[in-house]
């Protein structure tokens, strides 16, 4: 509730300008803010957390197995490329395979900081302004936590050509709305649903933790997006929602394919040409991949961007079907488990310092 009064209306006093990476947006009304964007901002203050604190980097990491999975986890399970492995090639692939998807996750999360911080300069409005600067806290902690876990695993990989490609499409776009799209809701979207697998197979409690925390995270943001584009697309007209419905089609292709790990093959001297043959015809690869989409394709039928091209391309991917996933009890599920492990961590904490104290005396 405003209790300043300004000597014009605000309305009349706006400020847009430009800089190289698009329009610039002040926002003189402090005060007034939808209360859906303002109870984001208000949880996202609540819930900043400290990564060094909150996770315990001493739990072990078996460098063979990272991630501690069955042998029918790893995509080229089953093909004569995998039967020739003794446990020697066999521990080198799953400890590159881990460490490629999570530095896939960590330029992905630089992505994330560099798009949250472009929102809060584009976008007009006071409220999401506040929101956003929330986020670009998080993602920058998402980077951290990342390049540490990295730091354990000792290796790194270069980020994938076609994440960078939707990155630089996004980051290329001075429209604030591509901006949500491209991050919050596919590059977001899809690495939620990646995250989501991760946590519920992984026998290693460092990166089940890790994961359930920057998922809790990761719910508010697409929350964000689509409570802003949800808004915001009605409003256009049928040749704007189709340019960003064949935005999203090739995207959403370009994603999926990310995930054949060509660049994983390839560094280990495997015959990337009879790897990613074999990824790519696997049954169980092809259920891996279209599960990536299951949070993207109801986000983008509730965001109201689900016309012939989305539908015909989800089609063709066999993932329609999840246009019918609850996206809203997902994500509670999501943030439910985190509070869950963060509960179980707490009481150990408080555990062992009243062992401490009963040692003391
Ligand atoms: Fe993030
Ligand atoms: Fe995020």
């Amino acid at each position: 509730m405003t209790t300043k009064r300004y000597v014009l209306p605000v309305e009349l006093t706006g400020w847009k300008t430009k800089d190289d990476t698009g329009e610039v947006h002040f926002s003189w009304d402090y005060d007034s803010g939808r209360e859906k964007m303002l109870n984001l901002y208000d949880k996202g203050k609540r819930r900043q957390w400290d990564a060094q604190i909150r996770i315990d980097w001493s739990e072990t990491i078996d460098i063979d197995n990272p991630l501690g999975t069955e042998d029918h986890f790893v995509p080229i399970w089953g093909s004569p490329m995998f039967d020739k492995l003794d446990a020697k090639g066999l521990g080198e692939l799953k400890l590159h395979l881990a460490s490629w998807q999570f530095s896939q996750f960590l330029h992905g999360e630089q992505g994330a900081l560099i798009c949250a911080s472009k929102i809060v300069q584009n976008v007009p409005d006071m409220d999401s302004k506040y929101y956003a600067a929330t986020q670009v806290m998080d993602e920058a902690r998402h980077v951290e936590v990342y390049s540490t876990y990295l730091n354990k695993l000792g290796i790194a990989y270069p980020i994938n050509p076609n994440l960078r490609s939707i990155l630089d499409d996004v980051l290329n776009d001075s429209r604030w709305d591509m901006t949500y799209l491209g991050m919050q809701v596919l590059i977001e979207g899809l690495a939620l649903a990646a995250f989501g697998m991760i946590r519920n197979m992984t026998g290693n409690k460092l990166a089940r933790d890790l994961t359930a925390y920057v998922m809790q995270d990761e719910a508010r943001h697409v929350a964000f997006g689509r409570n802003a584009l949800r808004d915001y697309y009605p409003n256009l007209t049928e040749a704007e929602r189709q340019e960003r419905e064949e935005f999203c089609a090739e995207a959403c292709i370009a994603m999926r394919d990310r995930f054949l790990a060509n660049e994983v093959w390839s560094n280990l001297g495997l015959d990337t040409k009879e790897c990613v043959q074999w990824v790519n015809e696997s049954e169980s690869q092809i259920a891996f991949r279209s599960l990536l989409f299951t949070r993207i394709v109801p986000i983008l039928k509730d965001i109201g961007l689900f016309g012939k091209t989305m539908r015909d391309t989800f089609e063709k991917m066999g993932v329609l079907g999840f246009a019918e996933v609850d996206i809203d009890q997902i994500m509670d599920e999501d943030d439910q488990l985190a509070s869950e492990i963060d509960k179980a961590r707490v009481a150990d904490v408080d555990k062992t310092v009243a062992l401490g104290a009963l040692e003391d005396l």
